[in-house]
């Protein structure tokens, strides 16, 4: 069983408000797209590992990021879904149409390689065609126009979608064709392959794998790193 890992790293941060693309933010010493993809290599499941980067990058040759996993880049799209389409084209071209591909975005450092193994391997005991890690939300959520609170939602069915996600290489190709095909506007792959009619598997996953997307979420993530390494090393001297 191949899995592939394929990040989308082509966005320009918008919402950073800083003009260095916010994967390439330092975090800890590295840039933050480094730490995305030391996880991913060190993942044993994972075959091998493509980046999806824009064609007007300046700072992905100054990465050095060297691993016997990394296969290549592909170019990004105007949005995520193009970009993920174009990296599972390319990665048709290596694998096949029943391998598995593990999409995560750029800007999740923090995912542990713990919540990547049980997604692996709950999904493929499943009887689902991939699945996705998530989190219950923990906050009371208000629905709110002009600033105005009009209802509070029931949240007992609610779940934030977080990266990974895992999907076979040819099911994520026809969904995400289709989607933006009929020009619906998609921001996680679990919705593209939810309109083709299959019921992706949620795992629970920690709620400490965070996207990074304004400028205090750097702090934040130095926190959960460091924290996350001092687990590690207490766990190895036990
Ligand atoms: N992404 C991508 N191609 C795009 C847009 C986004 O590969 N055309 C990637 C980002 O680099 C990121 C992931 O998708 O790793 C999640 O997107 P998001 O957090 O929205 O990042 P940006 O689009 O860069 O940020 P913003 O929306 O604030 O501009
Ligand atoms: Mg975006």
């Amino acid at each position: 069983m191949a899995v592939w890992a394929f990040v989308p790293a082509a966005g320009s941060g918008v919402r950073m408000g800083v003009m260095t693309p916010k994967q390439y933010l330092m975090l800890h010493n590295r840039p933050l797209l480094w730490w995305t993809l030391d996880r991913l290599s060190c993942q044993p499941e994972v075959t091998g590992v493509m980046v999806g980067i824009s064609a007007d990058d300046s700072h992905w040759s100054d990465l050095k990021w060297h691993s016997g996993k990394m296969i290549g880049t592909v170019n990004g799209g105007d949005d995520r879904a193009r970009t993920v389409l174009n990296g599972v084209e390319k990665l048709l071209e290596v694998g096949e149409s029943e391998d598995w591909v593990l999409v995560h975005d750029a800007v999740r450092p923090c995912v542990t390689n713990n919540d990547i193994s049980r997604l692996i391997a709950e999904v493929v005991a499943s009887e689902c065609r991939g699945g996705l890690l998530g989190a219950p939300i923990a906050d009371t959520i208000k629905q709110v126009s002009k600033h105005r609170v009009r209802t509070t939602v029931d949240r007992s069915q609610l779940w934030r979608a977080l990266t990974p996600q895992l999907f076979p290489l040819g099911l994520l190709h026809q969904a995400l064709s289709n989607a933006i095909k009929e020009g619906v506007a998609i921001t996680d792959e679990a919705s593209a392959v939810e309109r083709v009619g299959f019921p992706p598997l949620m795992v629970e996953g920690r709620s400490d794998n965070i996207k990074i997307t304004h400028l205090g979420d750097l702090q934040l993530a130095e926190v959960i790193l460091a924290s996350q390494e001092s687990v590690d090393r207490s766990e190895e001297d036990r």
